[in-house]
């Protein structure tokens, strides 16, 4: 599946809100290849003259239900606070522990399939392990992120539950800040 901004559904569509399955193992060469087409896709979006080529809206993340597709799949592409780059296209991916310390992301979030901008803080925890299998090295792994990475993690993770990023903003007041929470 060649992924393009036209395969992108937002909010409006209501599979955005439906959970992922599980995807069965042995993993099928389909879903690995679609791990990867994910991957692609937010690859691209980080290349200005791809971007114009091919009419793409950047993005860190993307999750397998954003094309219509209710698999725990995910892919990420992420440059940290050191800039150091962290990419991963992962199936199954399981959230095993996480700080109690959370943290926000400034100005708030977006997402590919979130036309609106919504205004206001959403806590994320600062520290979290995703257990996962990773289709770029083609192995199991546990990934220890923090700070920036943690928060794509955890969007791209809640998207595989059918929560958009809004869901988590106080509705009252949005930018109240969040007890004990380290901006990022
Ligand atoms: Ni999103």
């Amino acid at each position: 599946m060649n992924i393009t901004t036209k395969n992108i559904i937002n909010d409006k569509n209501p599979i955005i809100r439906q959970k992922s399955q599980i995807v069965s193992t042995p993993y099928s060469e389909e879903d690995i290849n679609f791990a990867l087409d994910l991957y692609t896709y937010v690859k691209n979006s980080q290349d200005d003259t791809l971007v114009e080529k091919y009419a793409l809206k950047p993005a860190v993340g993307i999750a397998a239900p954003q094309v219509g597709v209710l698999k725990q799949i995910f892919a990420v592409v992420v440059y940290d606070e050191n800039n150091e780059l962290h990419e991963y296209a992962l199936i199954n991916p399981k959230i095993i522990s996480h700080s109690t310390k959370r943290c926000y992301l400034s100005g708030g979030e977006g997402c590919l399939s979130v036309d609106e901008k919504h205004i206001g803080n959403v806590p994320r925890y600062f520290r979290i392990k995703i257990h996962a299998f990773d289709c770029l090295t083609k192995s199991e792994v546990t990934i220890s992120a923090k700070g920036y990475l943690a928060i794509v993690l955890q969007h791209e993770y809640d998207h595989l539950n059918g929560v958009l990023f809004y869901d988590h903003i106080n509705k009252k007041a949005p930018l109240m800040p969040i007890e004990d929470a380290i901006e990022i």
